[in-house]
């Protein structure tokens, strides 16, 4: 009918609903919000509370149809069945609950291995979970390449709350172990519960510390480095962590001279005054230890404006001191100090290797040597001998190189020239031919001496004593000799001073 006001209601009934429904499963520290809406009603109002009437652990906010439980964050003390009453109207009730169920498994294991793995040592795998709730669930498994070394449950395990759980495992660790892997899986099965992951695992490598070990230093190019090529010195050392590398070089004035921290050195174009000691020193800085090597580098590098001085003449007499100089550019002087005085043996310093360059310029250095000299002649048993008789003559002297001698019958139309055995000449069977002067030339590179020695054979019965000896003035008929072998001989020979005749020649041989 007109005038008749019809208010239509869209009429519904009156419902609730928690959400999420029944059942949430939350991770400890995470936020919960717990909604309870309702539908059909138009000012409700709500009320929570746990089962036990357990402090509720959240914040509540009432909205016009719906109210929410804010946990944030949610602790052990929100594991309850939460119940949402709402009234509609003060005659309408309902209510709904809902489970909070907790679990805690946040981080994946932590592995921890002693500090320091020596091999042939106990070590010790430490596997920590962190945060766990509720433990009672809680699997670990320890593993080295795939082989379980240990497993452990916690399902004796009481914890109330979220706690951190550690698997500690011994073992001998051997070289063989470094490099292997070790595997921590931890497992919160609660079949249940749904969330993920319920499987957490860590792996770590074996990784021993040691060293520094070994340490070498190599050398390229190997052979001998020459002047303006490129040297590379490396230094190679056994160390984990990796070592930390210093070089330094001996310097000639004895200082240190460091560089750069790296474990090769360069130099592109090598000089003589890069030759000297190098070493390498090497450092662990977790082991703390620390080792060295050496290398004793010398570039090879012709002298330069190589002079050579003689103070105080190249022709000196026998007492008199000489001093020998060379010198040569990059390379340092050297002084080669002669002293002679009769029977003393020659006093020579020298640096080997500069003595050799240097050899080929010393050709002044024949005053090295000593004519024969000091000849001392034995005849045995007497100058004076009778027929049939045998007549040695032994000769010993001084000189430099060692001498060699024959003994020569003069005024004779045949020339008897008798070789030496040892310095010694043997006369056999004498007969009144063998009367007459012998001339013993004892002689070396440098020089020679000649002594005349006066045989006289007699009759059985007739008995002469005569012997004449002198020394020609020919000591300094210096000859020009091979220098290289007379060095070599006179430092051979020279034995405390004098020489044995007998060590000269077999040196001589
Ligand atoms: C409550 O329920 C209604 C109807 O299902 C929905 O539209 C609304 O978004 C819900 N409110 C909350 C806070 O969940
Ligand atoms: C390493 O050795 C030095 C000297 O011996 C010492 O002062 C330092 O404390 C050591 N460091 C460690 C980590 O052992």
């Amino acid at each position: 009918p007109p005038g008749r006001k019809v208010i239509l209601y869209q009429f519904k009934a009156f419902e609730m609903e928690i959400i999420p429904a029944n059942r949430v499963v939350v991770q400890i520290g995470e936020m919960l919000v717990l909604t309870c809406n309702t539908t059909g009603c138009a000012s409700p109002s709500f009320s929570w509370r746990t089962q036990m009437d357990h402090p509720l652990g959240g914040t509540v906010n009432n909205y016009r149809t719906y109210s929410t439980l804010t946990m944030n964050p949610v602790s052990v003390e929100n594991s309850h069945d939460y119940l949402c009453t709402v009234f509609c109207g003060g005659k309408e009730k309902k209510e709904k609950s809902i489970k909070v169920e907790l679990y805690s498994f946040p981080n994946d294991p932590v592995i921890e291995i002693s500090t320091s793995l020596v091999a042939g040592e106990p070590a010790t795998v430490i596997c920590k979970i962190p945060e766990v709730y509720p433990s009672d669930h809680l699997e670990v498994l320890l593993m080295k390449e795939g082989h379980t070394l240990h497993e452990k449950n916690f399902f004796e395990d009481d914890s109330t709350n979220t706690e951190t759980k550690t698997v500690t495992y011994s073992f001998n660790f051997t070289t063989e172990d470094i490099g292997k892997e070790i595997t921590c899986v931890a497992k919160l099965p609660i079949a249940n519960m749904d969330f993920e992951p319920k499987e957490r695992v860590t792996s770590l490598k074996l990784n021993a510390n040691f060293g520094p070990q070994n340490t070498i230093i190599t050398v390229s190019p190997s052979n001998l480095p020459v002047e303006g090529n490129p040297l590379k010195l490396t230094c190679v050392t056994e160390s984990n962590p990796p070592a930390q590398v210093v070089w330094r070089k001996h310097l000639a004035d004895g200082n240190i001279e460091h560089f750069i921290e790296n474990n090769v050195l360069s130099i592109p174009h090598a000089r003589f005054t890069d030759s000297g000691l190098y070493i390498c020193e090497v450092i662990n800085l977790v082991t703390n230890k620390t080792e060295k090597a050496t290398v004793d580098i010398v570039i090879q590098a012709p002298p330069k404006n190589t002079t050579l001085s003689i103070f105080p003449s190249s022709v000196v007499k026998q007492g008199e001191s000489v001093t020998i100089s060379c010198t040569s550019a990059d390379v340092p002087a050297v002084q080669i100090t002669l002293r002679k005085k009769i029977g003393d043996p020659l006093i020579l310093h020298e640096f080997w290797w500069f003595f050799c360059f240097c050899l080929f310029l010393i050709f002044t250095l024949c005053f090295f040597s000593v004519p024969p000299q000091n000849i001392t002649v034995l005849v045995y048993p007497s100058e004076n001998v009778k027929e049939g008789e045998n007549v040695t003559i032994t000769c010993s002297t001084y000189s430099n190189p060692p001498s060699q001698m024959v003994l020569k019958k003069v005024h004779q139309e045949r020339e008897i020239i008798l070789p030496s055995v040892n310095g010694t000449f043997t006369l056999y069977n004498v007969t009144k031919n063998d009367t007459g002067k012998y001339l013993l030339d004892v002689f070396n590179e440098v020089g020679n001496n000649i002594k005349v020695i006066e045989i006289a054979v007699v009759g059985r019965s007739m008995y002469y004593l005569k012997l004449i000896l002198f020394a020609p003035s020919n000591e300094f008929s210096i000859a020009i000799p091979v220098v290289a072998i007379l060095i070599y001989v006179s430092r051979k020979a020279k034995i405390n001073g004098s020489y044995s005749l007998v060590e000269a020649l077999r040196l001589k041989v």
